[in-house]
């Protein structure tokens, strides 16, 4: 099966439009094959946007593997300025789309890692990607702290069966690290630079 984060041109495209109400807002997204979560948005991606409380978050945020872009575009929709970097051209094509149609601007654009990213933000909010394995996870994870701003902080998700425990402990070291929210197995954890 092929990968979600792989540019592959093989794999025919068939965009289609799903529907998802967060946090009581209504959002259209297109999605399409080789693409993370095509059928609607994920639930994981779910729990982590409805646990973030919407009136203590300011600032600049960065969407870590936006993929078609429904964490970056929530987040737009209440006035933060978004940047979204994802590694899948298929994914930001879609992402530019869904960010026009629910009539939100951001910063969309393609970064392995974090090699394109050039500045420093408020927050950094991710559904990281698993499949790329532990050692790639810890950079997106650990690297964060590089592009947080002193007080910034990196918000997660993250499911029990993934190593969400061990992720959290292994984190310690290098943030200190709360659990925002746990349903359904999925943890979302809020990182603070130590
Ligand atoms: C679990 S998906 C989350 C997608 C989207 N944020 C959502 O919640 O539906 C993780 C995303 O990370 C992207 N990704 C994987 N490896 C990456 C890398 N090295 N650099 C940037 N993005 C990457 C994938 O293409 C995928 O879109």
């Amino acid at each position: 099966m092929a990968h979600y984060f792989i540019n592959d041109e093989s794999i025919k495209s068939e965009e289609k439009a799903t529907k998802a109400i967060i946090q009581g807002n209504l959002f259209t997204f297109w999605t399409d094959h080789n693409v993370f979560s095509k059928n609607g948005l994920d639930f994981g991606t779910r729990t982590l946007l409805e646990s973030i409380d919407m009136t203590s978050i300011h600032g600049n945020v960065l969407d870590f593997g936006c993929g078609y872009g429904p964490i970056g575009i929530f987040l737009a929709k209440y006035g933060l300025t978004v940047d979204m970097i994802d590694i899948n051209e298929r994914a930001l094509h879609l992402a530019e789309k869904n960010a026009k149609i629910n009539g939100v601007v951001a910063s969309i654009f393609e970064s392995n890692l974090y090699e394109k990213v050039t500045q420093k933000y408020d927050y950094i909010i991710t559904n990281p990607p698993i499949r790329v394995g532990k050692k790639v996870l810890y950079e997106i994870l650990i690297g964060a702290k590089d592009y947080l701003k002193e007080n910034g902080e990196l918000i997660f998700v993250i499911h029990k069966d993934q190593g969400a425990k061990s992720a959290a402990r292994d984190l310690e070291e290098f943030y200190q690290v709360k659990i925002l929210q746990k349903n359904k197995g999925f943890y979302v954890f809020a990182c603070k630079i130590r």
